[in-house]
């Protein structure tokens, strides 16, 4: 199967894609795979092997539709990870997350309409059902994103689910809660924290900390996506949790243990605006329909993160060395 993966540069993506290239994923040991990635600050070059004989890289903008005409011809396939990701960023300034998140959905889904593309995974995220103080989601609650970030993903889904609904185009969409794992960019919680305690400096707690994630491995999620590839349903969306729940105090705790540092670093700073409380994925559907479960466990995953972490400190500043990027 020829497949075109979008912002396998990033942290998810890249994970998917080394997966599938090291013969991760039954069935797709053949597959020739098409990235296309615009590497921006949150996309390394290092973050895929610079040759593999099935991969073909393409530094570009999901936006640019010349781009997408040459891109586009073959593919059987389309997993859909480019995507603006981080919540802070969108509060300071929400235009590129319109952009790349809405539009370049929206690009994509046509030129897979245009070039009789099979499948096309929409891979997006539990915040576009909001905050919720108790109980879970399922699939059928209605969306009401939160943050300028949560809200271009939500636009995405419902744009894609249009595509199916309108013109037949067979989209699939999931739904995941917070990934953790190696390659992440320290934006994010946890490589923020680890990647500055590595160094003995300060984190910073936003708010009282009692916040509620549920973290997930990225081999989980990738795995997830990997069912919905192969047997998820046209115009279906697919939860995806099974990760731990805790609040970020806690998960503060479990990474000052793992990297030998007291709460002494721990600055309680100012909170984010419109801060989500709790997100809670009921993810019984993708559980029944396709025989999902996790695998990693938190301790585990953590652990092997945090290893991970200490041994490519310089992986975020060697953007352009050519190297094949300590994977
Ligand atoms: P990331 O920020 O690590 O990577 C995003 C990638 O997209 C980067 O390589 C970047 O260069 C690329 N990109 C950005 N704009 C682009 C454009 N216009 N054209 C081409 N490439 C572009 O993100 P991630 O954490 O790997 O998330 C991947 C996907 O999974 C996103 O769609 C995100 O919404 C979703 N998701 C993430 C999480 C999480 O916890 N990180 C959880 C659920 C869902
Ligand atoms: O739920 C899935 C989502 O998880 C994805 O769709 C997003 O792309 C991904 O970034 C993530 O969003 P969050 O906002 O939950 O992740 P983040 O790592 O930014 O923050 C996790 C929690 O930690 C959140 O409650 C805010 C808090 N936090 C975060 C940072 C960066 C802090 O307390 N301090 C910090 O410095």
């Amino acid at each position: 199967m020829n497949i075109l993966v979008t912002g396998a540069a990033g942290f998810i993506g890249s994970h998917f894609v080394r997966t599938l290239l090291s013969g991760g994923y039954p069935g797709h040991e053949d597959d020739r795979v098409t990235v296309v990635d615009k590497l921006t600050y949150a996309g390394t070059r290092n973050n895929l092997p610079r040759h593999h004989p099935r991969l073909t890289f393409v530094h570009g903008d999901i936006c640019d539709t010349t781009l997408l005409e040459k891109v586009f011809p073959g593919q059987e396939a389309v997993v859909h990870f480019a995507a603006e990701s981080h919540v802070d960023r969108s509060v300071a300034g929400a235009e590129a997350f319109v952009r790349t998140n809405v539009l370049g959905t929206q690009a994509l889904l046509e030129a897979a309409l245009r070039h009789g593309t099979g499948v096309f995974v929409q891979v997006s995220t539990d915040e576009t059902y909001g905050s919720i103080a108790e109980g879970r989601w399922t699939e059928d609650e209605p969306l009401l994103p939160n943050s300028p970030y949560a809200a271009s993903k939500a636009a995405a889904d419902l744009i894609a689910r249009s595509y199916w609904r309108t013109h037949g185009l067979d989209v699939r969409v999931t739904r995941c809660a917070n990934n953790y794992g190696p390659g992440q960019h320290p934006e994010k919680l946890v490589p923020l924290f680890v990647t500055r305690l590595l160094d003995g400096r300060p984190v910073p707690l936003y708010g009282d900390g009692s916040n509620l994630r549920e973290w997930l491995h990225v081999d989980d999620h990738c795995r997830a996506v990997r069912l919905v590839l192969d047997g998820g349903r046209p115009g279906e969306v697919y939860n995806v949790g099974g990760g731990t729940h805790m609040t970020n105090r806690e998960m503060t705790g479990r990474l000052l243990d793992l990297c030998g540092a007291g709460w002494d670093l721990v600055r309680r700073v100012e909170d984010r605006k419109g801060h989500d409380f709790r997100y809670a994925v009921d993810d019984s559907k993708i559980r029944r329909e396709l025989g999902y479960a996790p695998r990693r466990s938190l301790e585990d995953g953590l652990r092997e993160t945090v290893e991970w972490y200490a041994a490519h400190r310089g992986h975020w500043d060697a953007r352009e060395e050519d190297s094949e990027a300590g994977y």
